[in-house]
């Protein structure tokens, strides 16, 4: 798909990964709707490359709803939805203090899976109503999985289940869609510079740098953008859910 001119949905785009691909869609003349729960950050970046802020929590039905309504509005029905927003919570089952509380589960279930499929279905009724383009596509959605999906470590219970979930729902997702012209595709990265490792200690950062075999450092949140536009535009790519992580396997802690 050719990204000039057509409306992207990027959840999660006031920070890290949505933000590196907000900015790259808008680049490449997209029309961008950042969607975060953290407006002030949405805003900003959307000040900075033309788009809109739309302030939503993804996790829940009419924050999702209201959302969508708005960017139909104001931008039009969209072709693209990155799935970027997310929580990594750290915690295990059997802490220091006690037995894991199940709420503390259930919220990473519902923003990074729950979240996830809220925005997918709501995307999918908005952009089947478009033409489709001259190879019968209409959009391409791209959630974003971690590798934790595939090699938890201890203390990732929640987040590695809610990560497998969403790498679990691209292919029946893909299948479903095909009818309607929709791709759908799963990025799976490894270890990322966003502000959630960059709160970390410079020699901290630097270790989990070099527990990846090649390219020995962190994934650059352009890494991660420049896959999401290839997998934009490359009409092959679907129902997959693709590693990007200079060939990291999560050791157990
Ligand atoms: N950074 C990494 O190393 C890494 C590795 C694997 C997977 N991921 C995944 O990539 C995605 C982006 O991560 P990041 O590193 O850019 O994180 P980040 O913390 O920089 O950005 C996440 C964004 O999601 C937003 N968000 C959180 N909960 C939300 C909700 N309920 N509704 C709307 N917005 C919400 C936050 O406000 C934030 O702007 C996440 O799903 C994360 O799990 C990141």
């Amino acid at each position: 798909m050719d990204i000039k001119g057509i409306v992207a949905v990027v959840t999660g785009g006031a920070s890290g990964l949505g933000d590196a691909t907000a900015r790259a869609l808008a680049a490449g003349g997209a029309k961008v709707a950042l969607v975060d729960y953290n407006e002030e950050g949405a805003r900003k970046t959307a000040e900075e490359i033309g788009g809109i802020a739309v302030q939503c929590d993804v996790s829940k039905a009419e924050s999702g709803e209201a959302a969508f309504a708005r960017i139909l509005d104001d931008l039009g029905a969209p072709r693209v939805l990155i799935n970027c927003a997310g929580v990594a919570p750290a915690q295990k089952v059997l802490g220091r203090n006690g037995v894991m509380p199940l709420d503390d589960y259930r919220r990473a279930i519902e923003v990074n899976l729950i979240g996830t499929f809220n925005m997918l279905r709501l995307f999918a009724d908005a952009c089947q109503g478009l033409e489709p383009q001259a190879s019968g596509e209409r959009g391409v959605i791209i959630n974003t999985a971690s590798v934790a999906a595939f090699e938890g470590q201890i203390g990732q219970t929640a987040y590695a289940s809610s990560k497998a979930g969403v790498a679990g729902l691209t292919l029946p997702a893909a299948r479903e869609f095909a009818q309607i012209g929709i791709r759908v595709c799963t990025i799976a990265p490894g270890i990322f510079e966003t502000p959630m490792l960059k709160g970390l200690p410079e020699a901290a950062q630097e270790s989990l740098g070099k527990m990846v075999p090649f390219p020995s450092r962190l994934g650059r949140p352009q890494e991660y953008a420049a896959l999401a536009l290839h997998i934009i535009q490359n009409e092959m790519l679907n129902g997959e859910t693709i590693r990007l992580d200079g060939a990291i396997r999560m050791a157990p802690r």
